[in-house]
């Protein structure tokens, strides 16, 4: 389909989405490669080509194809992966292995063997007895890994609890604890197998405040002059973590990426020159700022029950096992009655997923004309955490992913089927 240029339909990167519902049917995740290119580009120019000695690397845990790690590879960012069926994924792609970080708070035996057995350019080491694995590994395979530590700098992002993990109660990182931090530094020190570029943090996802990432460099910075004067260990790198806030709603404080990476910058920068510091290469892993507003999800409307003086319930094809995101985080969204579009809004409804749920609903409260069945709803800024998160609950095969391109749209990955549903299954008896 070309893009079409005139009609009164909601458009999204230049493509009539009522047009797309038709053609692919619904529930169906769209995303513009556009829009996912230009958040890259704007990484290339804010920020890696704004300072020296940085690296971008996307968190593919928001969103991840094969087709995807193309895109990222083709605009000259790395890869964060978090399991042994990311990195298999981006090794089907032939995504660069030096570019990769390889995360986890508890990667088995085997992922650590894979990753290592690949050469990803980085482990980022959660815990004591990863360190003994890949010493292990590595040493069986001739190896030298780079590693970097994660540590919980003690910061709490304003987040959603679940989504938080820069704090001291924390199951990411080693403890910032003197005799944690030295129990490790002294193993890998003492490691031929193995070499510490420098450390890690995550603080927390789709935060709106840089606050924390300056207080979290400034306790890494201090760690760095620690280990300086203690061990003579001089860090080349430091990587920031991604948790850049995105546009869900008009609630939300959006700010450019400059407005987190420059502070990020002018901390290090402060830092090192106040401690004495190298200034190391500064990594920034944004995942959800790259590719959530890149992404919108089509439903149908079917069934509309109106409850006299309470709600009106507007039920989709969709819901919790395309994004179980509300029901999780209490995640707003914002949506739009595609077919509708030129119509004023002028009623609240409530937007609930067909699931067996009571908390399968995705929006409530919003503002919309007269809706029916048949109409098309498009929610926003669903690229990110959605098709990632997708289940088959109650039955559901999960939605195809179409590409919006320059050249046209193309199907990513298709939408299952009830065969797929049964696919693994043995009939016992
Ligand atoms: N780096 C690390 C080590 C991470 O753990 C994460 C996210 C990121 C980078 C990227 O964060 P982002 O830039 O996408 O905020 N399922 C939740 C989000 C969990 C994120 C976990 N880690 C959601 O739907 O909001």
């Amino acid at each position: 389909m070309n893009k079409i240029k005139h009609t009164s339909n909601f458009t999204f990167a230049g493509y009539d989405t009522v047009e797309l519902a038709k053609k692919y049917g619904t529930p169906l995740y769209v995303l513009s490669e556009e829009i996912i290119r230009k958040k890259c580009r704007e990484i290339k120019s804010d920020f890696l080509e704004k300072y020296e000695n940085t690296k971008a690397v996307y968190a593919s845990k928001a969103f991840l194809t094969m087709t995807m790690c193309k895109i990222i590879e083709s605009e000259g960012l790395g890869l964060d992966v978090v399991s042994g069926g990311e990195l298999y994924i981006a090794i089907k792609a032939g995504f660069p292995m030096e570019k990769i970080f390889f995360h986890g708070n508890n990667k088995s035996y085997n992922e650590i063997e894979m990753a290592i057995s690949h050469d990803v350019g980085r482990i980022v080491v959660d815990h004591m007895d990863e360190l003994y694995m890949i010493e292990e590994i590595a040493a069986r395979m001739d190896k030298k890994v780079k590693i970097l530590i994660r540590i919980a700098p003690g910061v709490e992002g304003d987040t959603h609890k679940f989504m938080s993990t820069g704090q001291k109660d924390s199951k990411f990182g080693i403890p910032l604890d003197k005799k944690s931090i030295d129990e490790v530094m002294i193993k890998v020190l003492n490691s031929e197998h193995i070499e510490l570029m420098g450390f890690h943090f995550h603080i927390g996802s789709n935060l709106f405040d840089n606050e924390c990432y300056v207080k979290s460099v400034e306790i890494v910075a201090r760690l760095y002059k620690r280990l300086k004067d203690d061990f003579g260990f001089i860090a080349k790198e430091l990587n920031t973590g991604g948790g850049y806030g995105i546009y869900y709603t008009n609630r939300d404080g959006v700010k450019p990426l400059r407005y987190y990476t420059d502070s990020i910058m002018n901390a290090v920068l402060e830092n090192c020159k106040l401690l004495d510091l190298d200034i190391p290469s500064v990594i920034i892993e944004p995942g959800r700022w790259i590719v959530g507003e890149a992404g919108i999800t089509l439903y149908t409307v079917g069934a509309v029950k109106d409850i006299p003086d309470v709600r009106t319930y507007v039920s989709v094809d969709g819901g919790l096992p395309d994004n179980p995101r509300p029901a999780l985080y209490s995640a707003k969204y914002e949506a739009i009655v595609a077919n509708k579009y030129d119509k004023e809004p002028d009623r609240y409804v409530t937007i609930a997923g067909k699931c067996c749920e009571s908390g399968d609903i995705l929006i409530w409260d919003l503002k919309v004309p007269e809706i029916e069945r048949g109409d098309i709803l498009a929610v926003l800024s669903t690229g990110a955490y959605n098709h990632s998160m997708a289940s088959n609950y109650n039955g559901t095969p999960r939605p195809a992913v179409l590409l919006l391109g320059k050249d046209g749209e193309r199907i990513m990955i298709e939408r299952e089927s009830y065969e797929d549903l049964i696919k693994r299954e043995r009939i016992i008896f």
